[in-house]
């Protein structure tokens, strides 16, 4: 099976989108909207990521960075093509391009009962920071999309 890695752009959405709904462990907000993709797609040029395969969009990662720290999201991988290193190709770029830009420690978030991704995360070398509690302050309405 040829995987092709390509630089995520906005008219790759509706597929993505419909990833993303069909993924377990993911939380889809306002901010996940066409328009709120786009922004950030052009906020963090090179840093997200879509994998196809005969041209099928099958995986996604999102990736920005604030000049200090790399932030991961919305890592899917559609179910018939998982266990094949898609999402390990997908994470290996956004790294090489974050270290590109001089960033050389990234974080993400991992729902509590997403046991599998954080099975996975830990595979992959990454580390559960327990010394770490996430506040969130939301300035206005981030409901579902
Ligand atoms: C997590 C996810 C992206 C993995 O994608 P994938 O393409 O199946 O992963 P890969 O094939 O690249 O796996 C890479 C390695 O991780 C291992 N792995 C995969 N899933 C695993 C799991 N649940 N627990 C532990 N290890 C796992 C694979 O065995 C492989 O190991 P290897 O390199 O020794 O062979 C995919 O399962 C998914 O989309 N899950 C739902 C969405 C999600 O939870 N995303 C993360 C949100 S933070």
């Amino acid at each position: 099976m040829q995987i092709e890695i390509k630089e995520m752009m906005i008219s790759d959405y509706h597929e993505a989108m419909s990833l993303w709904q069909q993924t377990e462990g993911m939380c889809l907000r306002v901010a996940d909207s066409r328009e709120g993709i786009e922004a950030y797609l052009r906020r963090n040029p090179g840093l997200s990521f879509v994998a196809r395969s005969n041209g099928q969009l099958i995986g996604t990662v999102l990736c920005g960075h604030d000049g200090r720290r790399g932030y991961l999201h919305h890592l899917a991988v559609a179910h018939e093509h998982r266990g094949q290193g898609v999402g390990k190709k997908l994470t290996e770029q956004v790294i090489a391009a974050l270290q590109q830009n001089g960033i050389q420690k990234c974080h993400l978030f991992v729902l509590n009962e997403n046991t599998k991704a954080i099975q996975y995360w830990q595979k992959r070398g990454w580390q559960h920071r327990h010394d770490i509690r996430m506040m969130s302050f939301v300035s206005s309405d981030d409901t579902h999309v």
